[in-house]
């Protein structure tokens, strides 16, 4: 076959190309190493030399104008192939929809949450303090002296490297005197927060744990404030039939201390909190004249509210990150 023919045949050939399988095909008949070109191209050097170059210069041009058409076809063929799939691709609005995973608060949260609600709806203000406490404010200052037995309740985390004697602090009662430094009374207040004992790990005890402190000073506050506002606050979270009773304790910051205990009817008395009127060595570290006011302090846990508001057996699962227990919740 000369090259007349086989460009007159490669002109039908590319009219019959429908898709991408045609199309190498033909690229194999026309451009492949067994190819009727690669013959011509073959047999160039048999011809007589006056001859050679037009037909070299044909076959070359031939060559170049079916890669040329070639690439065209493809290219044309490849962007159908992506807006056939694209079509496919559409979104069928009437399929039914995925719902979208959504987190929650830990109950922890929750709870911690629901007391700030409860103190809000009675005029307590809501604040947090340092994790980070020093001796005078998480000791001294609540009538610990540091030879003083009652210490050693709070087993301490005491940090290493400071000049300065710092620890972790073991309950939320250092948010007393730091707040009546800067405040004057008539005040309500509720700290929650983290503390730390260096204690070990049961059911009942975790290391890390949350409290939350309360405090109000006024020039007559007295015992039975104190109750009907803990009164208040049991109905509120734990329902309205919950009872609550006071109970002689001691606490070296208050004066006298109790503690509380609440039960559902005919249920059992649980202890919830220690409290007590703020004792007059507090309200002296604190820079107010003992004298002149008189307030209630208290003191709670919060994973033990919500080990009974929600029934866990164990403290331990809710800071074990087991996605089992968290949501149930
Ligand atoms: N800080 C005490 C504790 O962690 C709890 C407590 C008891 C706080 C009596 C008070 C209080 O404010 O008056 O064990």
């Amino acid at each position: 076959m000369d090259i007349k023919d086989l460009k007159k045949q490669a002109f039908i050939d590319l009219t019959k190309i429908q898709n991408l399988a045609d199309l190498e095909q033909l690229r194999i008949k026309y451009l492949g190493r067994k190819s009727e070109l690669t013959n011509i191209l073959k047999s160039l050097k048999d011809l007589p030399l006056n001859k050679r170059k037009k037909a070299g210069e044909e076959a070359n041009a031939f060559k170049k104008d079916m890669e040329i058409k070639i690439k065209n076809l493809e290219s044309q063929f490849i962007g159908q192939v992506i807006r056939t799939k694209e079509r496919e691709k559409k979104i069928d609005i009437t399929a039914p929809g995925i719902k979208m995973p959504c987190g929650h608060l830990h109950p922890i949260t929750t709870i911690t949450r629901k007391i700030e609600e409860s103190f809000q709806s009675m005029g307590f203000k809501i604040l947090e303090g340092p994790e980070i406490e020093n001796e005078y404010y998480n000791f001294d200052a609540l009538n610990i002296p540091k030879d003083h037995p009652a210490r050693d309740s709070w087993n301490t985390f005491w940090l290493k490297t400071t000049p300065e004697k710092l620890l972790l602090r073991t309950h939320t009662s250092p948010m007393q005197v730091r707040f009546m430094e800067k405040n004057n009374p008539p005040f309500r207040i509720i700290v929650p927060g983290r503390v730390f004992r260096y204690e070990a790990t049961d059911a009942l005890h975790s290391h890390t744990f949350y409290q939350f402190e309360g405090l109000m000073v006024d020039r007559n506050v007295s015992i039975a404030n104190f109750k009907a506002v803990i009164d208040e606050f049991l109905k509120k979270i734990f329902g309205r039939e919950t009872e609550s009773r006071i109970r002689p304790s001691y606490f070296p910051f208050v004066e006298p201390g109790f503690e509380v205990d609440m039960r559902h009817p005919k249920g059992e008395w649980l202890e919830i909190m220690g409290a007590g009127m703020v004792h007059p060595n507090v309200f002296k570290a604190a820079g107010y004249v003992p004298g002149n006011w008189q307030g209630f302090a208290f003191g709670a846990g919060i994973d033990r509210i919500a080990k009974l508001k929600y029934k866990i057996n164990d403290i331990r699962l809710l800071y074990s990150g087991d996605l089992r227990f968290i949501n149930q919740f």
